[in-house]
């Protein structure tokens, strides 16, 4: 497997930013080019750049942007805070910005510090949860929390990558992940091009090979923690989490620092995305359920702490109580994460 993961969800080149298009994958690699907080904010809503980390680094460059043309900070900040609602590292990386801005600095070198950091924080990230695998492990994931969700590497999927790298024999079983079919398009083909094995699943096996004793571990990403551990993260993965629990299977997150909001208190104060009905009645653009039905599409859903096994982040593996080690992790400013 190679060392440095061939998939590129973001590249900044000249002064502009150009977006894998994830919409089209599998089947096609291709690139939109942004070049204006508003074409960057359209691409998070439209899901050419998804995934937490990453929208927060694609943000960064759209203000990088909205300086080099001297158009209104502000307005390109509400603009992309508001592009989508549950991923704090959204809010997070805008903050960032507007702080640097206000400190004088390069805001395109700021970008691409942030983007590198998320890169080494993956890395940092994949290393502390790989020892959490054993020699031989079948670990299922759900979603997309690969390079193509963050600058690269990933952080759920950087923790099998980490652990391939040390010469672990890992599986992976992923989730199809009804109904953007992140799992299925995505981590799938991300998977398949450092040649690591994976197996595609619908949501609903999931329960039948939990009872078959399939699975050594779950390991999920995150759009939000909240203070005590709840943890936002692609709808279905509640559903999985209580499965792990029922069958004594290990469940854990795998996120940077910068997913953990400790301004929100629990799983309760954290905003659901609802995403349009469409991706729910059509797959792939055919019209699956009758016309004029009554459809609900929260598009993501919470996990409480209790279920989680272990958080593990570039400052390390955090466990329960989550409430203290989360308040810990965030404190320590004096080591990677920041
Ligand atoms: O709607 P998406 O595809 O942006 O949802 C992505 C997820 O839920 C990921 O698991 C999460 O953002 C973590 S990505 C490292």
């Amino acid at each position: 497997m190679s060392q440095r993961s061939p998939v590129e969800p973001l590249r900044w080149t000249a002064g502009t930013l150009h977006l894998l298009d994830q919409r089209r994958l599998p089947h096609e690699v291709t690139y939109v080019a942004c070049h204006s907080a508003h074409e960057v904010a359209s691409a998070i809503q439209e899901m050419v750049v998804r995934g937490a980390p990453a929208i927060g680094i694609a943000a960064a460059f759209g203000m990088a942007m909205t300086v080099a043309s001297g158009e209104d900070l502000s307005r390109a900040a509400e603009e992309l805070r508001s592009a989508r609602p549950t991923a704090v590292n959204l809010m997070w990386a805008v903050d960032r910005m507007l702080a640097a801005n206000a400190a004088g600095d390069d805001l395109a070198v700021t970008a691409q510090q942030m983007f590198d950091a998320d890169v080494a924080a993956n890395r940092r990230i994949g290393r502390y949860g790989a020892e959490l695998l054993g020699e031989r492990a079948t670990v299922l994931t759900h979603c997309n929390a690969g390079a193509l969700a963050t600058a690269g590497y990933g952080t759920a999927l950087g923790v099998i990558r980490a652990a391939v790298e040390s010469g672990r024999s890992i599986a992976v079983f992923a989730d199809e992940t009804r109904p953007y079919l992140q799992g299925a398009r995505l981590t799938t083909w991300e998977l398949q091009q450092d040649g690591i094995d994976v197996t595609l699943i619908t949501d609903n096996m999931a329960g039948h090979f939990f009872q078959q004793g399939k699975f050594d571990a779950v390991i999920v990403g995150a759009d939000r923690i909240a203070a005590n551990g709840d943890t936002a993260n692609k709808i279905g993965t509640y559903t999985v989490a209580v499965l792990a629990n029922a069958h004594g299977v290990p469940f854990y997150v795998a996120a940077p620092i910068s997913t953990i909001d400790v301004a929100t208190p629990d799983g309760t104060a954290i905003p659901i995305e609802e995403r349009s009905a469409k991706e729910v009645t059509e797959i792939q653009g055919v019209r699956v359920a009758p016309e004029g039905i009554a459809v609900r599409h929260p598009a993501f859903d919470v996990t409480p702490a209790r279920l989680i096994t272990a958080i593990v982040t570039d400052r390390g593996v955090l466990r329960p109580p989550f409430g203290e080690s989360i308040a810990r992790a965030v404190a320590d400013t004096s080591g990677p994460g920041e």
